[in-house]
């Protein structure tokens, strides 16, 4: 008889969980901002995480689009963790430069960030 969670084990390998460095969630609203402008901005979050090869390697992002951060207004708003870096505004054009400064080279972006909350390094 299989392991119930032989299923969730493979789609969590099949996903790349266990590999990743960053999580980055983004709000595509429709409160912080218009749906079509968060679609618009996952749209190009997705194309910029592919174009750096941001699937795997030492600087994996795992990506999630969620309907609400709760922060509700000058979205759409993303959240990059264990930063735990918070950005406002982030439509599609600005989105390659998130992915290019932060989540490639490490570089948080001061003038769109509206608050932080690193999360502490996981127990052993
Ligand atoms: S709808 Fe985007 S934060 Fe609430």
């Amino acid at each position: 008889m299989p392991d119930p969670q032989d299923a969730l084990r493979a789609a969590a390998t099949k996903l790349g969980i266990g590999g990743y460095r960053r999580h980055v969630l983004l709000c595509i609203g429709d409160s912080c901002c218009s749906s079509k402008e968060g679609e618009a901005a996952w749209d190009a979050l997705k194309g910029a995480l592919k174009a750096h090869g941001l699937g795997s390697g030492p600087n994996a992002c795992y990506r999630s689009k969620v309907g609400c951060l709760r922060i509700c207004c000058q979205g759409p708003i993303l959240v990059v963790y264990p930063e735990g870096t918070w950005y406002h505004g982030m439509t599609a054009e600005r989105i390659p430069r998130l992915v290019r400064e932060h989540l490639l080279e490490g570089r948080p972006i001061r003038e769109w960030i509206f608050a932080e909350n690193p999360l502490p390094a996981a127990p052993a």
